[in-house]
């Protein structure tokens, strides 16, 4: 067949045969968000450009090369790249800050990012996310870390099996300090940088820090510990302590600046030693101090994560970690002859109505096939009516594990079956 329409690159249906994985995976994200106390928020596909360009960062990857914008009126949108700017948008939109003290929101959103598709890396992809307002303490922090450390153990992933890698980049008191820094070391090394790091060197020179291409070169680049400011250092050393404490492992990567521009001190990934590929970052996240402020809110500082749940999904899969099964039926309804078909579909709305998954022939197929796709369905019990049945107010009831067959009186048939399953 010669199909004119397909879905678009780096877009990906999710089919019946997977959909059952991503009810499990947001399941388990659902439950693990309660027991730390985070509500849910939804927030729009769209939103202005401008909010993005304004949090995430005009020289950001995300926003200068891969946004998808689009103008309609006098206004730009933007598909959203990220979560996090348009739940601060929401939380001030709403005035969620004037119930005081800490809030933690969670959501589940899908985003879209242009770029080149490959294994783990789509152009619309979906992230679990988690944002708390309103915590300056390094407690808020490592509690983060823990209940992302904790979210993939439920999962069945080996904590050793994953890297949680941590850094911290400063406040706007020590960063330009740092950023200088490194970009005097680009400067004295520009020769042997690639050719996007010494474009970006001037204008955002911390950027080179996660260029894979010159990975060997800024490995000597100078650390942020020797610009850190008092306060900056003391939530660092507080939180590797409360880590320590709580015996979440990490490794100290002093490059991890990350891609977008809201952070402040504390920026951390999860990557995945196997099973991923060359895209193996489980998620990404941090502080981000400033950017309440930045849209116009009270001071408050912030953090949150980003889960990609495709990667999330690819994992688990590719290390045979437990997976549920797809949900089955329980009964299947079968007619025996047209007269008893009307009969067969009330039966099967009855046991539907009481909470009975069941299966009923809808193309007026023989006894036979019907059979056949009983067997095929995984139901347990199969409800067979015909001319007898309808006679005496009964069906036969066939357990399709052990083939025994009874009869049972029609009026007393879902609550025989529903006790048995
Ligand atoms: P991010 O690091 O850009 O952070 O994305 C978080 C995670 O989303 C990544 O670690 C990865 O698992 C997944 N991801 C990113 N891009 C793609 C893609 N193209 N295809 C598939 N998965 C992808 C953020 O978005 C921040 N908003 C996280 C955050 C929340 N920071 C504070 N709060």
């Amino acid at each position: 067949m010669e199909l004119k329409y397909r879905a678009l690159e780096g877009m990906n249906d999710v089919l019946p045969e997977q959909s059952h994985l991503w009810q499990y995976v947001e399941a388990r994200w659902r439950d693990h968000m309660h027991q730390y106390g985070y509500r849910e928020i939804r927030t729009p596909i769209l939103e202005t450009a401008e909010l993005f360009e304004r949090t995430v960062g005009e020289t950001s990857d995300i926003v200068s090369k891969e946004m998808y914008v689009f103008q309609r009126g006098e206004e730009r949108y933007a598909l959203k790249p990220e979560g996090t700017a348009p739940v601060v948008r929401a939380y001030l939109e709403h005035g969620l800050y004037s119930a005081g003290g800490v809030q933690k929101l969670y959501y589940i959103t899908p985003f879209f990012r242009g770029e080149r598709p490959q294994k783990g890396r789509y152009r619309q992809a979906h992230q679990f996310g988690a944002e708390i307002f309103g915590a300056a303490h390094p407690l808020a922090d490592a509690e983060l870390l823990a209940m992302v450390m904790g979210f993939f153990q439920s999962l069945g992933l080996p904590n050793d099996l994953l890297e949680l890698r941590l850094n911290t980049i400063g406040c706007p008191m020590c960063r330009p300090a740092y950023r200088e820094g490194v970009r005097n070391f680009g400067r004295e090394n520009l020769e042997r940088l690639c050719k996007n790091c010494q474009a970006r060197l001037e204008r955002n020179p911390l950027r080179i820090l996660d260029c894979k291409e010159c990975f060997q070169i800024t490995a000597d680049a100078p650390p942020i510990d020797r610009y850190l400011c008092e306060e900056c250092r003391t939530h660092f050393e507080s939180l590797q302590g409360l880590l320590k404490a709580l015996d979440v492992a990490y490794v100290r990567d002093h490059r991890l600046v990350r891609g977008l521009d809201y952070y402040t001190r504390t920026t951390f990934e999860v990557v995945a030693e196997q099973g991923l590929g060359s895209q193996n970052a489980l998620c990404g996240g941090g502080r981000y101090d400033g950017l309440v402020e930045e849209l116009g809110g009270p001071p408050t500082p912030a953090l949150g994560v980003g889960i990609g749940v495709e990667r999330t999904l690819l994992i688990l899969q590719a290390l045979n970690m437990p997976l549920p099964e797809p949900p089955t039926m329980d009964a299947y309804v079968v007619a025996f002859g047209d007269a008893a078909r009307p009969v067969a579909l009330q039966i099967a709305q009855q046991l539907r109505a009481t909470g009975v998954p069941t299966e009923f022939d809808l193309e007026g197929r023989s006894p036979k096939a019907q059979m056949r796709l009983a067997n095929r369905s995984g139901a347990r019990y199969a409800v067979l009516l015909g001319e007898s049945e309808l006679q005496q107010g009964t069906a036969t009831v066939k357990d399709l594990q052990t083939h025994e067959q009874m009869t049972v009186s029609q009026v007393e048939l879902t609550e025989w079956i529903r006790t048995r399953l």
